[in-house]
């Protein structure tokens, strides 16, 4: 059968500040996908990472579907309410326009979805991180995607082997979407050169060459374009279809060990580095380090069983003590050069406010030119 995968994401509200979302927040939202769900998807889970909750639905109605898309927004507009009735920090805080208007897409909550001719035995990952932004993903698919190093099967598998087709968004362009197809193994150093700049070229989805199949499909929200202004990191989500003409599971999740720094922690506005997590974790030092969760899935009939969570292994325990280390080595150097972003990637005002009034204050020494 085709199956839809949607992945819908939002802050809504924490508790204590950006840590995490509360109980009954999550169960206002549960309570409503579960019941006005009924007829309109077929199965549906819910997690959350750090302070976004979100909501996985399957169902045959394939993309940007505007029910569906209703479903999720209605969900956590019942979420807002309850962040509001207690307090919570940031109530409402993704949802940026006042109506719903057919999608989610460009209203604040971040997407994923696919449609897809479901296998016999169909595996999937839902990724979900916190504190950092959608580029956050562009290395390790590259890596997944197209080095051997990291996958095997580019070179074991004749499926693999035939190499992928990534779609990139240039998402500074805010007047329609700017994109553009590589294809590696032959594009690879140009979609590296592309990837490198994880604040504006952003994987969209990633086809396998061999079937022309869905392999990825990844949000490229940035909420500053559609707020004009900051109003908290983009905070991404990402479907990842796994094994037989797909990477392994174990390929796709194999460069989360690198622990890459990535922008966002805390106030969106320095570097730290991806940190891989247990699903329902929250966040802590220095409102981070960025985290990224991974539940795995698997779908028959769109009725998922699952989801197992991925990051939830001895091994990666190992490695969140090495995100840690590399936490610290950066904190260690406060505000100094890359450890803050550029002047134009602060989620804040602050610095340009200082600067402005600093400006008046300089002068050009007579003859020193
Ligand atoms: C939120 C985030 C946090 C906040 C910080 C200050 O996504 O990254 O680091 O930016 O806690 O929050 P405000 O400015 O809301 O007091
Ligand atoms: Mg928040
Ligand atoms: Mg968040």
């Amino acid at each position: 059968m085709k199956v839809t995968v949607t992945g819908i994401k939002a802050d809504v509200g924490s508790i204590g500040g950006h840590i995490c979302p509360s109980e009954e927040l999550l169960a206002a939202v549960e309570k409503t996908v579960a019941e006005r769900g009924k007829g309109l998807i077929i199965d549906h889970r819910l997690n959350y990472t750090g302070d976004d909750v979100a909501i996985l639905m399957t169902h045959d109605r394939g993309v940007d579907d505007e029910d569906v898309h209703r479903l999720a927004w209605d969900a956590f507009l019942a979420g807002t309410d309850v962040a509001k009735a207690e307090g919570l920090y940031g109530a409402g805080q993704d949802i940026l326009k006042d109506a719903f208007s057919g999608n989610t897409r460009g209203l604040g909550p971040a997407v994923a979805e696919m449609e897809f001719d479901e296998r016999p035995n169909e595996p999937f990952l839902m990724f979900t991180a916190d504190k950092t932004e959608p580029g956050a993903y562009n290395l390790p698919l590259y890596l997944a995607f197209s080095d051997p190093m990291y996958n095997a099967g580019l070179i074991l598998s004749p499926t693999g082997g035939k190499g992928y087709r990534f779609t990139v968004m240039d998402v500074d362009h805010s007047e329609g979407d700017r994109v553009i197809e590589l294809v590696t193994p032959e594009d690879a150093y140009d979609l590296a050169a592309l990837l490198r700049d994880n604040g504006r070229f952003v994987v969209e989805s990633i086809h396998s060459r061999h079937s022309g199949d869905i392999a990825v499909s990844s949000c490229t929200t940035r909420l500053r374009n559609i707020a004009r202004k900051y109003v908290g990191k983009d905070d991404p989500i990402m479907l990842v279809r796994t094994q037989k003409n797909f990477p392994a599971t174990g390929e796709i999740l194999a460069p989360f060990e690198i622990c890459h720094y990535v922008s966002g922690f805390m106030r969106g506005s320095h570097i730290g580095p991806l940190m891989p997590v247990k699903a329902r974790s929250s966040v802590s030092f220095f409102d981070g380090p960025p985290v990224v969760s991974c539940l795995a899935f698997s779908v028959r009939n769109g009725k998922l069983t699952g989801p197992v969570d991925a990051f939830d292994h001895p091994y990666w325990d190992w490695v969140r003590e090495r995100a840690a280390e590399k936490a610290h080595g950066v904190r260690q150097q406060g505000f100094s050069g890359p450890a803050m972003l550029g002047i134009h990637d602060l989620e804040y005002v602050g610095i340009s406010h200082r600067l402005d009034a600093l400006d008046e204050r300089f002068s050009v020494r007579r003859g020193s030119s």
